[in-house]
């Protein structure tokens, strides 16, 4: 049985679809249901429902809102994910967690490796960062996935925010200061397994982002076209929208690692995004 954690959350529902079309068993419950920093009861679920592999989809991923709670975002991100980490030990089974390239300060101008330093700029970023060294050093048979500006179907993502804007804004304005690449939940899940699936286990950390990259004002300006929005698009900076200069201003996960490994080439982002408003295509990564 496997269990993904953060049920509701769109990492985790496109878990339960690619599982559900494979008859592959799951658990997935929801925040109410199995809170991860309830950690007593977090080891009772998985000692009693026979779990076999974890897959952590929960997180704290409000990053302004983080600055000032900062206990939940650290509870959730970091002490959580250890605990989970250390069950998994226990359990003997692989614990799989995922990260971002907020755990980067930005100030490369090149696509983010594996390899590079991280320096979070953020307690959001911070916390994650933790999260990874806690649930590495706790329990070697982990994998951390570090993805980039997520989106998925029923997702709270940014591609659904920019549809509202479309229906109620003669007018938007979007930051052109903050440069990364979306990256489609199918895209996550499908790599995930691939690697969980291989014949020889590499744990450690991976890169998975959208191929290209963009700034929000470019991504949104995509959307926007293909919405046929006849508004304005202004372009802004992170600060017309925040007081908090936390965001790193590019941020480019290298997805080369996965891609060798695997033989594949992960589609450009547009091209996802292309699919996902006309949601309900599938397709498949090409091969290499
Ligand atoms: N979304 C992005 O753009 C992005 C970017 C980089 C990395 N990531 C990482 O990618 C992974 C998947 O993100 P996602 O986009 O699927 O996030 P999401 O849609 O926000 O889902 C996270 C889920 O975790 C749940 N959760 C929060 N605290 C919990 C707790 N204590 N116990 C159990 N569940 C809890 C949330 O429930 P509530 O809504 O009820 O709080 C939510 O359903 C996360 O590790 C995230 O940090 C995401």
């Amino acid at each position: 049985m496997i269990l993904i954690t953060g049920g509701a959350g769109q990492l985790a529902k496109e878990f339960q679809r690619f599982f559900k079309k494979n008859s592959i068993d799951f658990l997935a419950p929801n925040r109410l249901e199995l809170d991860i920093t309830d950690f007593d009861k977090v080891r009772d679920y998985i000692l009693n429902n026979d779990i076999e592999l974890v897959l952590n989809c929960a997180a704290y991923n409000l990053v302004e809102a983080a600055e000032e709670e900062k206990d939940s975002a650290y509870m959730i991100n970091a002490y959580a994910v250890e605990n989970l980490a250390k069950i998994c030990k226990e359990k003997r089974i692989e614990f799989v967690t995922y990260s971002t390239d907020f755990v980067f300060d930005g100030t490369k101008d090149s696509e983010y490796t594996e390899e590079d330093e991280i320096n979070p700029l953020s307690v959001y970023g911070r916390s994650k960062a933790l999260g990874e060294r806690l649930a590495l050093e706790e329990n070697k048979r982990t994998f951390i996935f570090r993805v980039s500006w997520v989106f998925g179907e029923e997702g709270k993502n940014f591609i659904e925010g920019v549809k509202t804007w479309a229906n109620t804004r003669e007018s938007i304005k979007i930051a052109t200061d903050q440069v990364s690449s979306p990256t489609s939940t199918r895209d996550i899940v499908d790599i995930t397994w691939k690697i969980l699936n291989l014949r020889d286990r590499d744990y450690g950390i991976y890169h998975i982002s959208g191929a290209g990259e963009t700034s929000r004002y470019e991504q949104g300006k995509y959307i926007l076209e293909k919405l046929g929005y006849t508004g304005k698009v202004l372009e802004g900076k992170c600060l017309d929208f925040t007081s908090y200069d936390i965001r790193p201003k590019y941020s480019k996960l290298s997805s080369k690692k996965v891609e060798n490994i695997l033989g594949i080439k992960i589609p450009s982002w547009c091209s996802r995004i292309d699919e996902y408003l006309k949601v309900g295509k599938t397709y498949l990564i090409t091969g290499a």
